[in-house]
């Protein structure tokens, strides 16, 4: 068998993917990975002129979307079904990314990051598996959630970390759920990833907290979006075939340190 084949099942050739804020960071790395690795992406954003910027530098499909929306969510996956035929692959990387003083925030900034990072994920997730189960192919969604989720990384956050849980039990739910329409559905758990979003965070606010302690990340580094957007390709892959309501930490070893 050649490199190339034995290879094959790594990638998304010939597949038909969504992939949401892909105008940024882990989501922009994503997109750009799927097209490279044989896929046809629609590049969806809630800054649509941003997610068109990313998605041209690889000659794919960009829509603006906020995902927080039923109805431009409705119109986001038609628009893949009329530009590709269907759906193979959903990566639903879009969340709320501001932090907000736990004693402090008002009711507002928990509802929308819920709205946003839990409800978009959901709606997103609703939406893929109504085009997925009419295909015999089936499907693959990853749900990118965070190591915060199952263990507090930074001040401040609190709201942020009870979306993230949100999602993640959608992820097992749902994987539950449609194995039997042959929909996969996992996620990956970042660590700290020097994305556009962590920038901006750095700048508003000095960052503090467990995941700040030294040593406390065992590989001694954050990540890079590309490191985590290959996390995201191998669960969408058919290389992961038998893997489904897997949460998958890609943390650098923040959680066993
Ligand atoms: N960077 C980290 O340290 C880190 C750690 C753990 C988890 N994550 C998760 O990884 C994912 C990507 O994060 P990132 O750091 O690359 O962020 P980022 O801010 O660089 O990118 C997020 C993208 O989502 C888009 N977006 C925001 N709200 C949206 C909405 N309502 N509808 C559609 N798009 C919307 C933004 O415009 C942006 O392009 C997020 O789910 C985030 O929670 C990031």
């Amino acid at each position: 068998m050649s490199i190339e084949t034995a290879l094959l099942p790594f990638s998304l050739n010939g597949k038909r993917a969504i992939v949401t804020g892909a105008a940024s960071g882990i989501g922009k790395a994503a997109a750009q990975l799927f097209v490279e690795s044989g896929a046809r992406v629609l590049f969806a954003d809630i800054d649509g002129d941003a997610a068109k910027i990313a998605a041209d530098e690889v000659g794919a499909d960009s829509a603006a979307c906020d995902i927080s929306d039923e109805q431009q969510v409705e119109l986001l996956f038609s628009k893949a079904k009329t530009l590709f035929g269907g759906v193979d692959v959903l990566a639903n990387v879009a969340a709320y990314r501001r932090k907000a003083d736990t004693m402090a925030m008002p009711a507002s900034e928990w509802d929308r990051m819920h709205e946003v990072t839990t409800k978009g994920t959901f709606l997103c997730m609703r939406q893929a598996i109504r085009i997925m189960r009419e295909q015999p192919e089936g499907g693959s969604i990853v749900n990118v959630s965070s190591v915060s989720a199952q263990h507090p990384t930074i001040f401040s956050n609190m709201h942020y970390d009870s979306a993230k849980a949100g999602v993640d039990a959608m992820t097992r739910a749902a994987a539950i759920e449609f194995a039997s329409d042959n929909i996969r559905v996992n996620s990956i758990l970042p660590g700290g990833t020097a994305s556009g979003g962590a920038a901006h965070m750095q700048s508003e606010f000095k960052i503090s907290g467990p995941m700040t302690g030294k040593g406390r990340i065992a590989l001694g580094r954050v990540s890079e979006p590309i490191e985590q957007a290959r996390a995201i390709l191998f669960l969408a892959s058919p290389a992961a075939s038998y893997i489904t309501g897997h949460q998958l930490v890609v943390d650098g070893g923040y959680q066993v340190s």
